[in-house]
């Protein structure tokens, strides 16, 4: 513990939030800022990127470190610890935000799309979070925060690789918070639905019947409610009352009611071939 402090002596914690430039990582990136920690946003695209880190300013008078990453890459967990100890600031807290979604029929995925959805949703929550806990351990503090989805609950036709990465990270999540209970560290899994973002767009599902029956929630709503539960030490947040109801209801309904339930909801208007 105490060579552990010593390596981060002189430096102040901060939360990381990779894919902060937009979306559930922005609204979480302003959260943090506004209880006052010391925060980073990951991103690739370096526009956006300093358009979001000069509007956090803005509304909450804080600097947020831009780290212009891809977090897919091997060498993200290097890029990020330089970039913190530039500012004087060492990883604490990790949120694995950063996301990519796939719809449409399985079959008609791309192994590169498919490749490139495991490498983000999967991969690089695991690297991530394997490469930060052990000092967050020995140190006694910090945390790690994973965005999953209300789609981890149950299999996802026409999302099908994108439910089952969320799935992933759900369990993950829970298992490790098991397994370093009481250690000092906090370790959460998200599960939101809908959220009004744009990616819904990038994937091509906007006009899905979803989009029309589910309410979405605000990414501000879900960033308060995740900061709660994250600060509360909850393993598994779901965000919003319905949500909620939805996240117990998918628990105890058997798949064979649940998965053509899906199915006629992640429908896109040219996918005519139904459960
Ligand atoms: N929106 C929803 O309805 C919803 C519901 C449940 C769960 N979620 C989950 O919530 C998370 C955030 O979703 P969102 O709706 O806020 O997404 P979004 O609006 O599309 O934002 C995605 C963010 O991730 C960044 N990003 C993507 N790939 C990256 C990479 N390889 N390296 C670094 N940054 C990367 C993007 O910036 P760049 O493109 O510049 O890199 C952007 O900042 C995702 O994990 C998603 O699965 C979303």
């Amino acid at each position: 513990m105490h060579k552990a402090r010593q390596d981060v002596a002189g430096l102040e914690p901060a939360v990381v939030i990779t894919g902060g430039s937009r979306g559930i990582g922005l609204a979480l990136a302003r959260r943090f800022l506004e209880a006052g920690h010391k925060t980073a946003i990951v991103a690739r695209n370096g526009v956006r990127l300093a358009e979001a880190s000069a509007a956090l300013k803005e509304e909450t008078g804080a600097d947020a470190v831009a780290i212009l990453c891809d977090v897919s890459e091997a060498n993200a967990i290097d890029v990020i610890s330089a970039a913190l100890a530039r500012s004087g600031l060492y990883l604490d807290v990790l949120v694995n935000n950063a996301g990519l979604g796939l719809a449409g029929p399985f079959v008609e995925q791309s192994e590169t799309e498919l490749s490139a959805l495991v490498a983000l949703n999967i991969e690089t929550v695991t690297r991530l979070t394997r490469a930060a806990l052990p000092a967050m351990l020995a140190r006694g503090q910090g945390g790690v925060l994973n965005i999953a989805s209300l789609g981890a609950s149950v299999p996802g036709p026409n999302q099908s690789a994108y439910y089952a990465s969320k799935a992933y990270v759900v369990s993950l999540t829970e298992a490790i918070a098991s397994e370093i209970a009481g250690q000092g560290v906090r370790m959460s899994a998200l599960l939101p639905g809908p959220v009004n973002t744009s990616f819904h767009e990038e994937m091509g599902a906007e006009r899905s019947l979803y989009r029309y029956v589910l309410p979405p929630m605000s990414p501000e709503g879900v960033a308060r409610s995740a900061y709660r539960g994250f600060m509360w030490g909850n393993r598994v947040i779901v965000p919003g009352i319905l949500n909620r109801f939805f996240y117990i209801a998918l628990r105890f309904l058997p798949h064979v009611l649940t998965v053509p339930m899906m199915h006629w909801l992640l429908r896109r208007p040219h996918t005519l071939s139904g459960p």
